[in-house]
């Protein structure tokens, strides 16, 4: 299985910067996904993987073949990447059936007749769609017809699978059928797998490692969960998570025994970073608490008026106001509460993230208490 890796990658289209000089190692076997909002570079970076696009400037290793290098002027083609690759708008061969659209690819690839029969029973029983064999795409559902797609795409098996959005157009429940399918294939096939989309749970849920790109610059790369409570920056952390965290604007009061006085009005917390952070009186901080952070409590110290209550029946996500600070905060279990009552609240766990106000940079993870 071949790792990938791009070394200073950048891709221009006249002025404007696509992919701005992104490095980035893809491990052998991993589940890669690019997330980001639209625009952000994810179609252009996978597309110089598979080679269907020149960057301006860099290098790209498939294993240990240099596939690109605007410097040493290697360019190999796409078809001989030996990569698989699913568009966000497959398109099956219509006048083709299921079985052909499956087996065309390998015929064309000079696989024996035997070889291939055994190779489209594995993918019809792994996809689910044996009973749909004889049928034509049009005789099909838009899910069925997107596993068969997938069933196309890896009857090669190729060691790399890149892929678009390929779920975009299935409806929710099928969308997370398909993820769950998604994510056993990967673990079958072990291939590596390339992911684009713009859905920061199916991101988060599918992928060993996370690539969060904006505006053609890379944010973070880090797994899911690290990138959830380790966010590298103020855009990361508000990407990820949903409902969003809580991002209150603060200033630095001064040193408070062991913690930093932050102050908003007339709230005031204690934050207590896990390694000393060197932040001084004046600064503007920004504190990241992600909504299962705050809880309901009878000895919380600070005082919030519910705002609002949606009771999703496993959840309830409420909108508090503490003065003029707005809190988003998730009650598990199935519970309502009454709009304009007053509840206690205190923060929980050692997941509270502090940024610098200026730079969106991640100071400190720690605790934090209102005081
Ligand atoms: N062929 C092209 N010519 C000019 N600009 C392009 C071209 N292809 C992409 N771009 C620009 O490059 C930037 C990145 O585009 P890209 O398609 O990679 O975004 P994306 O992250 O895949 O977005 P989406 O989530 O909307 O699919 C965008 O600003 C886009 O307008
Ligand atoms: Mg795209």
């Amino acid at each position: 299985m071949p790792k990938i890796v791009l070394k200073g990658i950048t891709k221009r289209f006249g002025k404007s910067v696509a992919v701005d000089n992104l490095d980035l190692t893809i491990e052998d076997g991993a589940f890669v996904t690019l997330l980001g909002p639209s625009g952000c570079g994810k179609t252009t970076t996978l597309r110089m993987i598979a080679g269907l696009e020149t960057p301006t400037e860099g290098e790209i290793y498939i294993g240990d073949n240099l596939v690109f290098s605007s410097e040493k002027g290697v360019d190999v083609s796409a078809d001989k990447r030996n990569i698989g690759f699913l568009f966000q708008n497959y398109a099956l061969w219509p006048h083709m059936t299921v079985r052909k659209n499956i087996t065309f690819g390998l015929e064309n690839l000079k696989w024996s007749k035997a070889e291939i029969n055994r190779r489209l029973d594995e993918l019809l029983v792994q996809m689910h769609i044996e009973e749909y064999a004889d049928r034509y795409p049009s005789e099909l559902s838009g899910g069925q017809q997107q596993r068969v797609a997938i069933a196309r795409t890896l009857a090669s098996k190729p060691a790399l699978l890149l892929m678009d959005e390929p779920l975009s157009n299935l409806d929710a429940k099928l969308r997370l059928d398909m993820r769950a399918e998604l994510k056993k294939l990967h673990a079958e096939t072990g291939s590596t797998f390339v992911y684009v989309t713009h859905d920061q749970q199916e991101a988060m849920s599918l992928s060993t490692k996370v690539c969060l790109l904006r505006n053609g610059l890379l944010q973070q790369y880090s797994a899911p969960l690290e990138i959830y409570g380790r966010p590298a920056n103020v855009f990361t952390a508000d990407f990820v998570g949903s409902p969003s965290i809580n991002l209150v604007d603060m200033d630095v009061s001064g040193m408070s025994g062991d913690g930093i006085g932050l102050k908003n009005g007339s709230c005031s917390i204690v934050f207590h970073p896990e390694k000393t952070a060197d932040v001084s009186a004046g600064r503007k901080v920004v504190l990241g608490i992600r909504p299962e952070m705050i809880r309901i409590s009878d000895s919380g110290r600070a005082h919030a008026v519910i705002d609002s209550s949606l009771p999703y029946g496993m959840e309830t996500v409420l909108c508090l106001k503490l003065g003029d600070i707005q809190l988003l905060v998730v009650v598990f279990g199935s519970i309502d509460f009454q709009k304009g009552s007053s509840e206690s609240i205190e923060m929980t766990g050692n997941g509270i993230c502090l940024f610098d106000k200026e730079s969106g940079k991640l100071l400190s993870v720690g605790s934090a208490e209102f005081v």
